[in-house]
């Protein structure tokens, strides 16, 4: 058996290069899985390991990957066996613990979760965290009360990871969905993923001094923060609901707070990573299911292991489509 991985090693002070290598397969003690890796996924906090973020990880050599589905191969634990399949994602994975960019992977069994036998690996790797955060972020409008009737719903960063999975399932539940993208050019593939309409960036990435603006849509999904995340709030209707999750145009928030006090517009802050397991499952549940969507095929790009460290430059420079999942 031999393990193939995605390493990333710290060169200098600040200096890190990535490689992919044969490593040592991970012993693993009680309580702990090794899962034999058939997918894993890139995600934004992947490419931001890789390049050394501390935010993201501070112990090298570190294999990246946030995500993994497989089966596992050795169980120190009561609640696994041989042959289950399952997947893992976030808590420490690919942080400061080894991720699942390699063959073989060892974490503890409290990360694990059994897969669905609706969804193939491939499918769920699709999802993986990006979709795992769509998910829970729909999940929050529906529990907070927004019907399909209630009006239309703005999502940011459209063509993203998080984004592009929420215009689809959103579009799937029947809602109308308003798509806001930095991407001209994708605006076909926005409408094909089930976007009634886009409005590009720049038109809405402004520094407005207006505290309020005109009641439009019932619901936001924001993936991207800062100036945007302000505007929509802005034009969020009375009792609208906005979930927020993500940073890529800023970690600011630059807001007021009469959306709040004038119309009751709720703001929900969406945690993946380390919300509860039963959280999770429930939330894979609903993908395997109600929220599959069938646009899986046009958001995903199947790479192998040896193509990740050129998908991460362009998921910096904001360049990328969809979701990418890795065939390890
Ligand atoms: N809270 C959580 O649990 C959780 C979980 C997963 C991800 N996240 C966060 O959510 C965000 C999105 O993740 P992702 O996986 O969807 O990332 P991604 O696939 O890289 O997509 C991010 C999208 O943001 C938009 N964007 C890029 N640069 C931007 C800028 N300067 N200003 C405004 N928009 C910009 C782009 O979409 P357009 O070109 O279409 O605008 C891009 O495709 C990230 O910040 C990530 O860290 C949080």
């Amino acid at each position: 058996m031999t393990n193939k991985a995605f390493v990333v090693e710290k060169v200098e002070d600040r200096k890190f290069n990535c490689e992919v290598k044969e490593i040592e397969i991970p012993e693993i003690s009680d309580n702990e899985v090794l899962i034999k890796t058939t997918y894993s996924s890139l995600n934004y906090k992947d490419a931001l390991s890789s390049k050394g973020n501390p935010g993201v990880t501070r112990v090298f050599p570190h294999v990246t990957g946030i995500d993994v589905a497989g089966t596992v191969e050795v169980s120190n634990s009561d609640e696994f066996k041989v042959g289950d399949e399952v997947l893992v994602t976030g808590y420490d994975m690919g942080m400061n613990s080894d991720g699942g960019h390699q063959s073989y992977v060892k974490v503890p069994s409290s990360w694990v979760v059994k897969k669905p036998s609706s969804i193939t690996d491939k499918e769920i790797m699709t999802f993986g965290t990006a979709g795992l955060t769509a998910a829970l972020s729909v999940n929050e409008l529906l529990e907070n009360g927004l019907t399909k009737d209630s009006g239309a719903v703005l999502v940011t960063g459209a063509t993203g990871g998080v984004g592009s999975i929420a215009v689809s399932i959103l579009s799937k539940l029947g809602f109308d969905v308003v798509a806001i993208s930095g991407k001209e050019s994708k605006i076909p593939f926005l409408n094909e993923i089930g976007a009634s309409d886009v409005i590009l960036r720049k038109d809405f990435d402004i520094e407005n001094k207006r505290p309020m603006g005109k009641e439009i849509y019932a619901g936001l999904v924001d993936t991207v923060g800062g100036n945007i995340l302000n505007e929509a709030l802005k034009v969020l209707k009375y009792d609208g609901v906005a979930t927020c999750c993500g940073l890529t145009s800023s970690h600011e928030l630059p807001t007021n707070v009469f959306p709040f006090i004038l119309r009751g517009v709720r703001l929900i802050g969406i945690d993946s990573v380390e919300c509860k397991r039963e959280k999770k499952e429930a939330a894979w549940e609903k993908i395997a299911d109600e929220f599959k969507i069938d646009t899986l095929n046009k958001i995903t790009t199947e790479i192998s292991i040896d193509e990740i460290a050129d998908v991460y430059t362009a998921m910096l420079e904001g360049k990328i489509t969809g979701r990418y999942v890795v065939k390890i």
